[in-house]
């Protein structure tokens, strides 16, 4: 199935990523570093949000509106006293061409539900931040989050029909995770 291989073949990419993270997390220090790490979200997730938009609306996926967006963290960002960068634009990001492309990388952005469980749990304990402020994006959909991954991966499972699609929305999606390493890369040069 589509979302068992999806997570066999991005794994290496995906622990790349979680490596880099977790070390900029520990090294968080101030709410003015965690807007910082939130920025680098921000910037990808936003740039992806506009091309994956283009291809993805309710009829292709019903939940789609209530599904979190960027908007959320620049809401944290605010709410923290920064101001939302412009989002990352070309060839920083993956090309999103079509339905495929645009539900390959919103299995990334989606499966950071996942890992930002972990994430705002850290962030809750090393910063004095009150009332959860700044944490409503890696919070995903609170108790909610396995469900609404479980309903993510059966529409997403739904969507190639043979092997070439199913072959081009992994390279997409695992093209998804590498760029982000590179774009936080980038942006702390
Ligand atoms: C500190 C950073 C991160 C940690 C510790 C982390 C950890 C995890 C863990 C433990 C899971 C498995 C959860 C489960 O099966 O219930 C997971 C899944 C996932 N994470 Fe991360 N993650 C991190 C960052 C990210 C980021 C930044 C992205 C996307 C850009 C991401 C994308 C995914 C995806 C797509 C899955 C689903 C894998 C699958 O089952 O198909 N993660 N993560």
């Amino acid at each position: 199935m589509l979302s068992e291989n999806l997570k066999k073949e991005t794994l290496a990419n995906h622990q790349q990523l979680e490596k880099m993270l977790v070390v900029k997390m520990k090294s968080i220090r101030s709410p003015q570093d965690y807007v910082d790490l939130l920025q680098l979200f921000y910037t990808y997730f936003g740039g992806l949000e506009t091309l994956i938009d283009q291809h993805i609306n309710a009829n292709e996926l019903s939940d789609h509106a209530a599904r979190r967006k960027s908007a959320a963290l620049a809401q944290d960002i605010i709410d923290l006293g920064g101001q939302p960068l412009p989002k990352a634009t070309g060839a920083d990001l993956p090309p999103i061409n079509d339905t495929l492309d645009a539900f390959a990388a919103m299995y990334v952005i989606e499966g950071s539900t996942l890992g930002g469980k972990i994430i705002s749990k850290m962030m809750a304990q090393q910063l004095n931040i009150p009332d959860g402020k700044g944490l409503s994006f890696f919070n995903g959909y609170g108790e909610d989050t396995d469900a609404m991954w479980q309903a993510f991966k059966q529409r997403l499972d739904e969507k190639p029909k043979n092997e070439q699609e199913e072959a081009k929305m992994i390279h997409t999606a695992d093209q998804t995770f590498a760029m982000f390493h590179a774009w936080i890369t980038k942006q702390a040069a």
